[in-house]
């Protein structure tokens, strides 16, 4: 059986990395698109001659025309530009939009039955008018957002409470931006909720609020430290797991950007929401219950996203 192919579209930061995983983890054969010609070539040149040593069996090639993804089973979308620190990530809508309009009708020609992940930022507008652009089944495209937050949560959670990041999960909920929902019922170490863990007495209230502020952060955090350009280590580990999970069908139950249509009250917007992904792509989007506080907190976020949606299609009229 021939190997899946997976088709990254951008090779900068993000891509490069994406391309490095896919291929070490044998996920399928990799193309990196980009329209700096030389960049998706030399990166896919030198991961292709880095797997004789790392021992990986998958074809790792660089291009800059759109032939090159025919036929791809899954396309994850970083091309664009990322933040500089100062900026955030709604300063970029109006470049990112115009990429997401030759990204879509790119998809749309060569790779229409792809399940395709979007993390070009802001990235619940950037999916929403990807799939609008790509006129693409809208279980099959989704955006990251909530597997990189939620991992974020569960890395401060694990140093806080000294313990494997293993044994920690946690739920993010809402848009990709200030304004993210971080769930601290649904959050647990160990299966015990982090509530319960500060009545225990293993943390208090406010190291709990504390890191939550941080993980809203997470991103303009990284962006503070490298000044030059925003995360591309855990933002591709996420899109990897996505990736996976689709292609060997596994039913991952991840929080992630997709289409919500009657669920949470809400008509036909994309939005941080736990889904259950696999080979049909977002085939459940889970409605949990939540108290008054988180639905507030929802309700800003939807209200957020909704904003920057109305931001794009007075850019873009077709949008409309
Ligand atoms: N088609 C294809 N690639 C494009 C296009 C386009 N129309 N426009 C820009 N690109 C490419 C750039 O040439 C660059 O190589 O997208 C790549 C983006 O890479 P980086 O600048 O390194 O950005 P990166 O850190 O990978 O982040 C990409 O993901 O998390 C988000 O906010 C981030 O929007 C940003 C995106």
């Amino acid at each position: 059986m021939a190997r899946p192919k997976i088709a990254l579209i951008g090779a900068g930061q993000i891509g490069g990395t994406l391309a490095h995983l896919a291929a070490m983890r044998e996920l399928g054969d990799v193309v990196l698109f980009d329209i700096v010609d030389g960049v998706p070539q030399g990166k896919a040149l030198d991961i292709a001659e880095s797997s004789p040593i790392g021992k990986f069996d998958a074809g790792v090639t660089g291009t800059s025309s759109y032939e090159a993804i025919a036929g791809a089973d899954v396309c994850i979308v970083t091309a664009g530009v990322p933040r500089k620190p100062g900026m955030s990530r709604d300063d970029l809508l109006g470049i990112n939009l115009k990429v997401m309009k030759s990204v879509g009708e790119g998809i749309a020609k060569h790779a229409p039955d792809a399940f395709v992940i979007c993390i070009t930022n802001p990235l619940d507008a950037m999916v929403w008018a990807l799939r609008q652009f790509s006129g693409m089944p809208a279980e099959k495209v989704v955006g990251m957002a909530g597997v990189l937050d939620s991992g974020r949560f569960r890395y401060f959670l694990a140093e806080e409470f000294g313990v494997s990041v293993k044994d920690v999960n946690a739920f993010v909920l809402g848009g990709h931006g200030d304004t993210m929902v971080p769930l601290s019922r649904y959050s647990t170490v160990g299966g015990i909720p982090l509530p319960d863990l500060v009545e225990m007495g293993w943390t208090t209230q406010e190291k709990l609020d504390a890191i939550i502020q941080r993980t809203r952060d997470g991103g303009a955090e990284i962006v503070g430290l490298l000044k030059t350009g925003s995360a591309f280590y855990a933002p591709a580990a996420s899109a990897i797991e996505m990736a996976e999970a689709y292609l060997k069908d596994q039913k991952r139950v991840l929080p992630c950007a997709a289409h919500v249509d009657g669920a949470y009250g809400l008509k036909g917007m994309y939005v941080g929401v736990p889904t259950v992904i696999g080979a049909g792509g977002v085939e459940k989007i889970i409605e949990i219950k939540l108290d008054r506080n988180d639905k507030t907190a929802f309700d800003k976020s939807v209200d957020a996203v909704k904003g920057l949606v109305e931001a794009c299609k007075g850019i873009d009229p077709t949008l409309a």
